[in-house]
């Protein structure tokens, strides 16, 4: 069985070819797994502008579908059925993925299966590492969301902690805008902040401890929140450079080391704040593993620390390679068999949702 996964749900457009394979160790396998990035058209605005993606996508979509198929070595003909990210993301982006998908499916007469981008994520680590122990605490952690999963079994996923305002790669993103650093921010400050010190200023970050008044079902001590650090890099800076505060202003007058400082130091309280969370949810719930997905699953110190902590918690801890750590549809295609088997099919109706939830 061949899965052709399509995601389109931000600023890239991506097609992959994943393999069903007799391999319980690892029945997943990645045949192609094609992405066209927007960055450099964003990187102008310093930010996604929506309208440019969903246009970029209309451009792409053909040329990284098919490119997929042939890196693959497979024919439209040979493909079992086609997953496409439903949701969330930018509307007018998704909308595109998902309408070629829905025609594709519809002329090759094959299954279509709507998955969830953030499922894709989590399944990433599936797809890489084969089966995890369960059950499994999953941080994932994009530019659009920080979110901790409980997986019970295999293609179940319950949240149980979330960001209460910006998500970390946001919050990476806003902070090298104001340094200065370009986009995406995330990459920009895990580089700068090799040489910086992590100790040179103590950002705070907000410990949700209170229960939630807007959920009071929910205890609060898991969730997160991150627009308060990038509120106190801001002051910082502006104090630092002792100028008159400028609220969109991105060029500073800091030394090249105190910005490597700011870096380092935001990058130590993030990390600390995710590992913090993630740990203390493994250990409540008894989990036989850690998961870390998404986008700032890529981030060197996350990654190195989550290691650290895991062995000195005997709990053994995976992430994606970079190439599935930021968007790809290679996870999507496997998220897709996931969902394939659990029977889940899209009607011809099926419709964008740019806050769906998992
Ligand atoms: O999962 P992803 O590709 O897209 C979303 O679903 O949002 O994540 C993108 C985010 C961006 O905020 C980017 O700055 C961040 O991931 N990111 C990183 C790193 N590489 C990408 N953040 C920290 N360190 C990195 N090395
Ligand atoms: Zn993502």
């Amino acid at each position: 069985m061949l899965m052709l996964g399509i995601e389109s749900s931000c600023d890239e457009t991506a097609a992959s070819v994943v393999a069903e394979v007799d391999d319980p160790s690892r029945p997943w396998q990645i045949r192609s797994n094609v992405v066209a990035s927007q960055v450099e058209i964003h990187r102008e605005w310093g930010g996604v502008v929506p309208e440019l993606a969903s246009r970029q996508h209309i451009r792409d979509i053909c040329g990284v579908v098919e490119r997929a198929l042939s890196d693959a070595r497979v024919t439209l003909g040979d493909i079992g059925a086609v997953a496409v990210t439903e949701g969330p993301g930018l509307v007018g982006s998704l909308l595109v993925g998902l309408s070629f998908a829905k025609s594709l499916a519809v002329s090759l007469e094959v299954p279509l299966v709507p998955v969830h981008h953030l499922a894709g994520h989590i399944e990433s680590l599936f797809l890489e590492h084969g089966p995890l122990p369960l059950p499994a605490v999953v941080l994932v952690v994009s530019g659009g969301h920080t979110s901790l999963y409980e997986v019970p079994t295999p293609g179940v996923y319950h949240l149980i902690g979330r960001t209460r305002d910006d998500a970390a790669g946001e919050a990476y993103d806003k902070v090298a805008k104001l340094l200065g650093l370009g986009y995406p921010g995330g990459p920009a400050i895990d580089r700068v902040a090799r040489e910086g010190n992590d100790r040179a200023i103590d950002f705070p970050i907000a410990r949700m401890t209170h229960r939630d008044r807007n959920e009071p079902d929910r205890p609060g001590r898991l969730d997160f929140s991150f627009s308060g650090i990038k509120t106190s890099v801001l002051r910082y800076v502006r104090q630092a450079a002792g100028r008159r505060p400028q609220d969109t202003g991105s060029e500073t007058s800091l030394s090249r080391q105190e910005i490597a400082d700011i870096c380092a130091s935001f990058q130590r309280a993030v990390v600390e704040a995710l590992l913090d969370r993630t740990f203390e949810a493994a250990s409540r719930i008894g989990a036989r593993s850690v998961g870390i997905a998404g986008g700032v699953s890529a981030n060197s110190r996350l990654r190195a620390d989550s290691q650290a902590r895991g062995a000195h918690m005997g709990l053994p801890v995976f992430a994606p390679p970079l190439a599935l750590s930021t968007d790809n549809a290679a996870m999507i295609a496997a998220a897709g068999l996931r969902r394939f088997h659990m029977g889940v099919r899209a009607g011809w109706d099926l419709n964008a949702d740019a806050s769906l939830r998992l």
